[in-house]
């Protein structure tokens, strides 16, 4: 089946560079797709690093210069793994070489970066895709299905959390590998960016666009020893952010993030409340999304039901999306699946011109309710998402 070759050139060998590796290896062993992933070149700025990972995960050759990658002609995708400040400069050379692109989150540093973004892949017309890959974890895309099914009803309340613990201490240093996401000239922001962003775009692809933010910040440690330069630091980024949110469906969410909560290590949840219904998801127990079914059809009826209740469904049946690529009914997959489902989808819509989503323009709107909620914490008022 698969008869492409894919040329890739990843850049940045880092968590994600391994996770999207992974996913290019494992992809034709899961995926009927036509296209046949070939590891051509990984470049990273740090050659010893580099060279480790191209022998770990066959990688052809190594770079250390991204604009190498630009000119080859054997590379068809850029897959961008680097810190955030790096994205919008790789982004554009690459659309304007003709490259598919899969950039990881968050799109860019700011809504403007984004932009630019945007306009140069759809100049270029090539295919483009941001990792928001948590919309293909099997519950999170079911619980998509059941609210387009209307079995969720009118929305009341969306409730979303993305909390963890790592930066409780002051001693952790911000700059360079990992750390660079306390840096605010590297990062952009700290936890809007980092981790409401997937909040905002599970939001959004499951309760429709995000009008107006109100949001409270705070940065608890004030400064930090930078690990590249040893000095002592300000922290520019928000340590901590809560924002409440109005759809454009009429209802009202609550969003919080962290790195201070004790005990939580990724804990990124969401429930919807509906009139007909309830959702929930907990990232901890991601085989599971817990369904309240309110209203139940009989004789074509829709009618309350006494035996209502909430109902953690075991999101493992050949049913459920994804899941029949992968094990017998019952057994889980993981993480690092939600990256190679989402390879398939992306490689699957350039094969059927169904393009998949979030592309960049997707993820332009995601960063704009990030910029929305950034400034409304700088000016303690309501901020319109700029349209
Ligand atoms: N989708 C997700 O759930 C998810 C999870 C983690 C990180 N991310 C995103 O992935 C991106 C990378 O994060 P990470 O956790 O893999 O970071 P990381 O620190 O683990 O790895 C980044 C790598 O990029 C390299 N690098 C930095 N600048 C470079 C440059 N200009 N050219 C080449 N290499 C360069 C570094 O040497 C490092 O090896 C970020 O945008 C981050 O927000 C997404």
């Amino acid at each position: 089946m698969a008869s492409k070759a894919l040329g890739v050139g990843l850049i940045g060998c880092g968590f994600m560079g391994r996770a999207h590796s992974n996913a290019y290896r494992r992809l034709n062993n899961f995926f009927p797709v036509v296209h046949r992933p070939v590891l051509r070149a990984i470049c990273d700025i740090n050659t010893k690093k580099a060279q480790q990972f191209a022998d770990v995960w066959s990688y052809e050759r190594t770079e250390s210069d991204w604009r190498k990658l630009m000119d080859a002609g054997d590379i068809d995708l850029i897959d961008i793994c680097v810190p955030n400040c790096a994205h919008k400069e790789i982004a554009v050379a690459a659309a304007q070489a003709g490259k598919m692109i899969i950039c990881e989150k968050p799109l860019a540093m700011n809504a403007a970066e984004a932009e630019e973004m945007v306009r140069a892949v759809e100049a270029a017309k090539v295919p483009n895709l941001v990792s928001f890959n948590y919309r293909r974890v099997p519950s999170i895309s079911l619980a998509k299905q059941i609210i387009d099914e209307g079995r969720v009803g009118r929305a009341f309340h969306y409730r979303a959390t993305y909390l963890q613990d790592w930066t409780i201490s002051a001693d952790v240093p911000q700059g360079g590998d990992a750390l660079w996401r306390l840096e605010a000239k590297v990062a952009g922001s700290g936890v809007t960016g980092d981790l409401l962003a997937h909040s905002i775009d599970t939001a959004m692809w499951l309760n429709g666009p995000i009008t107006r933010v109100v949001a409270k910040t705070e940065t608890f440690v004030k400064e930090r020893r930078h690990a590249i330069t040893g000095k002592m630091e300000q922290v520019g980024i928000d340590d901590a952010c809560m924002f409440l949110a109005e759809f454009a469906n009429g209802s009202m969410g609550t969003f919080e993030s962290t790195r201070y909560a004790r005990g939580r290590k990724n804990f990124n949840t969401f429930e919807l409340n509906g009139a007909d219904g309830s959702i929930y998801f907990d990232l901890e127990e991601p085989e599971y999304l817990q369904y309240f079914e309110y209203m139940q059809l009989q004789s074509g009826k829709k009618v309350e039901s006494h035996l209502t209740g909430w109902r953690k469904i075991h999101v493992t049946n050949s049913e459920h999306p994804y899941m029949n690529r992968y094990w017998v009914p019952g057994t889980c997959v993981g993480y690092e699946h939600t990256f190679l489902n989402q390879l398939a989808d992306f490689l699957a819509g350039i094969e059927s011109g169904t393009p998949a989503q979030p592309d960049f323009r997707s993820g332009l709107r995601t960063q704009k309710v990030c910029d929305a909620v950034l400034k409304s914490a700088r000016s303690d008022g309501w901020i319109e998402v700029a349209k």
